[in-house]
């Protein structure tokens, strides 16, 4: 007797093969911009939040030529030890706080990698990780695909769009295990000075907290502005995961790479994410970040001035033309309330792309406190810049 063939089965939509997490997340709302942006010509986008500069010369040539030193192969899970160990001495001068180059430090896919394995290190099931919206576009689905809870903090134009003590206590549960800061911050512009970040650190340490501070901006500062590096505070540094790169600063972003530094303990979690995940950030770009380190500094004080030069630009023809601004004292963006118009972001953006050529991206792509805001990126020529300002005063003079 031969067996009954299996009755065929149907064959599931492919898109049901993909988990029920992946599935409700929602994709990027940056993105949509972008692609209606592809499409169109004589555009002044002021929308991408990377620098407008090539990455300086001498940078590209040490890649180039570890290259053709035959400097091919992985390196280090960690990364290089005289990257880790230029990176831990640049900490150790510009902060005042110490990692060990072997073990406290890793080399990792840009600092977008190093948020990531960060949570994934850190986060169990059901762990609520707190964080300050509108913020960059990664912070909350990477905590859910680490298994953790988002809890957004909203931020807004009360506070120049600084997270608060105050902000922060109403937030945290028993559930709580961490919070997320992301300062200089993006989309915003906005920093935290040393007495708001003690303020918070009282929290975080009556709480028991960890807290993972992205810094990746952390050398785009103006207006006399200094940046402090979370783990430097008293008492911080055993509770803080601190995140860096070399995207912003060094005008590095398709290198991918940057770091991530934590006590030994954590990095060893952390260690193992990268490791299983991504082995090593690529050996070009470490040679890259090497001679960044070394001989870049000249360049990253000329490119932090010529962006000053145009924040200052900027936030007075917005501020001229209605769009209400605070300073950004940090990163390159205005984020200008837009509601005056009578329009709300979505369709403010859209309709400046249409009638005027200029590309923003509307403000709750970055949460929805971002809402009836805009962010405008000054990572653009200065004389764009003055050609952009114009075309949104006659946008808005249309709109009145
Ligand atoms: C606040 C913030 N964090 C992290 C990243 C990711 O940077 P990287 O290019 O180093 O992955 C960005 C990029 O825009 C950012 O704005």
């Amino acid at each position: 007797m031969t067996a009954e063939p299996a009755a065929a089965r149907v064959a599931r939509p492919p898109a049901e093969f993909l988990s029920s997490r992946i599935r409700a997340l929602q994709p990027s709302g940056i993105r949509r911009f972008f692609d209606m942006l592809a499409e169109m010509t004589d555009v002044i986008s002021l929308t991408i939040g990377e620098p407008d500069f090539t990455t300086p010369e001498p940078i590209t040539r040490a890649a180039i030529a570890s290259l053709e030193a035959g400097e091919t192969r992985y390196t280090a899970n960690g990364g290089m030890v005289e990257l880790r160990e230029l990176i831990a001495a640049d900490l150790e001068r510009r902060y005042g706080v110490s990692y060990e180059a072997r073990g406290e430090l890793i080399i990792t896919v840009g600092a977008s990698e190093a948020v990531d394995a960060s949570l994934r290190a850190i986060c169990d099931p059901g762990d609520e990780v707190i964080y300050h919206e509108p913020c960059f576009v990664a912070y909350a689905p990477c905590i859910t695909l680490a298994g953790g809870v988002p809890v957004p903090v909203a931020t807004g134009d009360e506070t120049d769009f600084q997270i608060t003590a105050e902000m922060v206590e109403a937030a945290v549960t028993p559930r709580t295990k961490a919070l997320f800061l992301g300062y200089p911050n993006n989309p915003t512009g906005a920093v935290l000075d040393r007495e708001d970040l003690e303020r918070i650190a009282a929290v975080v340490e009556r709480h028991d907290l960890l807290v993972i501070s992205d810094e990746i901006d952390e050398r785009l500062v103006y207006g006399g502005h200094e940046h402090v590096a979370f783990s430097s505070l008293p008492g911080m540094r055993d509770r803080t995961i601190l995140i860096g790169g070399f995207s912003k600063s060094y005008a590095m972003t398709g290198w991918r790479v940057g770091y991530v530094a934590a006590p030994a303990e954590l990095m060893t979690g952390i260690a193992k994410v990268h490791q299983y995940g991504i082995m090593c950030a690529p050996t070009p770009a470490q040679f890259a970040a090497v001679e960044a380190l070394r001989s870049g500094e000249r360049f990253v004080l000329e490119m932090q001035a010529e962006y000053d030069r145009r924040r200052q630009l900027m936030t007075r023809r917005l501020n001229e033309i209605g769009l209400l601004c605070f300073e950004p004292r940090g990163a390159f963006y205005c984020f200008p309330e837009i509601s005056g118009t009578g329009m709300d972001d979505e369709t403010f953006a859209r309709e400046l792309l249409r009638e005027e050529r200029v590309a923003v991206v509307p403000g709750s792509a970055f949460g929805p406190s971002g809402a009836d805001h805009v962010r405008v990126c000054y990572a653009t020529a200065y004389e764009e810049i003055i050609e952009a300002m114009d075309r949104i005063e006659r946008f808005v003079g249309h709109h009145r």
